[in-house]
């Protein structure tokens, strides 16, 4: 066995002169839950679909469970689970009838079908629901089956594409709680999302921009290593006018909306707090409080996004 799950070589996709996944190259560990964050756009499904063994790529290199994409991309495809980001399961088809699809793609045989049925059924939350109608369901049920159909045939390593894009929060957490244990059972879960508050679910984290990768490592090492400056926490009324307000100071560095407060970064903690005060105070925004806080990786993400941003486009490294 290799000693990595995933090992990714300067992997690059052009779709014509665009390009949609610019050198990336990472590790991934075995039996850790990975995350690839980006928005739309970014090329996190293109890199998956290269990884799958489905889309050839223009340069680089890949290996998945130690098998070469380029080389040998059936065995990729047999050696791995993938939930594709429109899950697709068949709608008239029964719940059971979609299991026993997938099981039959993998090569399965009726017996180990039937096997994996009940199981697939009680993960899914399922258990009484196989003749039900797939179009019946809702997106949260439809992607934890979504899920058990692509780990029918036990890989050690899976790839979701947006698993949780659409449903409510109680599904998405419910349907962390299943990449969890996964994860827990030894298997190597690649998941991509642009919710970036899942990103703390995450063991690793890289987060791709423009189809180039601009920060990775832990959430832990995210939040320490990529932000030096204090982020403060503003409660204030008004809050889009002291935005505004706060944005053409000198002095705050970065700033940006957490649904009814304000996170500016600033150089100092104290001078920052005194000069928002007053800034405030004198346009007539009452402040409630200012806070030094943790950054969120959302803070980090707009941070490394915003930098960049400021960039100049030709000739830049990498993060
Ligand atoms: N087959 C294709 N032909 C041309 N452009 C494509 C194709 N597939 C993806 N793209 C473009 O590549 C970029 C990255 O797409 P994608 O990997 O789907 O991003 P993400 O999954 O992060 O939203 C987008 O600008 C998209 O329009
Ligand atoms: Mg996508």
């Amino acid at each position: 066995m290799p000693e990595h799950a995933i090992e990714v070589k300067s992997l690059v996709k052009r779709f014509g002169d665009f390009t949609a996944v610019d050198g990336v190259s990472f590790e991934v560990e075995r039996g850790r839950i990975f995350g690839f964050l980006g928005a739309n756009g970014a090329g996190k499904s293109t890199t998956i679909r290269m990884l799958c063994g489905l889309l050839d790529p223009t340069s680089g290199t890949a290996t998945v469970g130690g098998y070469d994409i380029r080389r040998e991309p059936e065995r990729v495809k047999r050696a791995i689970g993938y939930m594709s980001q429109r899950f697709s399961l068949y709608e008239d088809l029964s719940v059971a009838e979609n299991i026993r699809f997938f099981g039959g793609a993998y090569g399965l045989t009726r017996k180990a079908v039937d096997a994996r049925l009940a199981w697939v059924l009680e993960m899914a939350g399922l258990e009484g629901r196989g003749r039900s109608l797939t179009r019946t369901l809702s997106v949260g049920w439809k992607q934890r089956l979504a899920l058990g159909c692509a780990i029918l045939h036990e890989p050690r390593i899976v790839f979701l594409d947006e698993p949780t894009g659409g449903v409510d929060p109680a599904s998405r957490r419910r349907f962390w709680e299943l990449i969890n244990s996964l994860s827990e059972g030894g298997i190597t879960v690649f998941v991509t999302t642009h919710y970036m508050d899942e990103a703390e679910y995450c063991n690793d984290i890289r987060l791709i921009h423009a189809g180039r990768i601009v920060a990775g490592g832990s959430p832990q090492e995210l939040k320490t290593r990529y932000i030096k400056n204090p982020i403060l926490e503003v409660s204030c009324d008004r809050t889009v006018e002291a935005m505004e307000i706060l944005q053409a100071e000198p002095w705050v560095l970065e700033t940006s909306i957490f649904g009814l407060t304000l996170h500016i970064s600033v150089a100092g903690e104290e001078e920052g707090t005194r000069l928002v005060r007053a800034r405030l105070a004198q346009a007539g925004i009452a402040v409630d409080r200012v806070d030094r806080i943790m950054p969120s990786l959302e803070d980090v993400f707009i941070h490394k996004i915003e930098e960049q941003a400021a960039r100049p486009a030709a000739g830049e490294g990498g993060p």
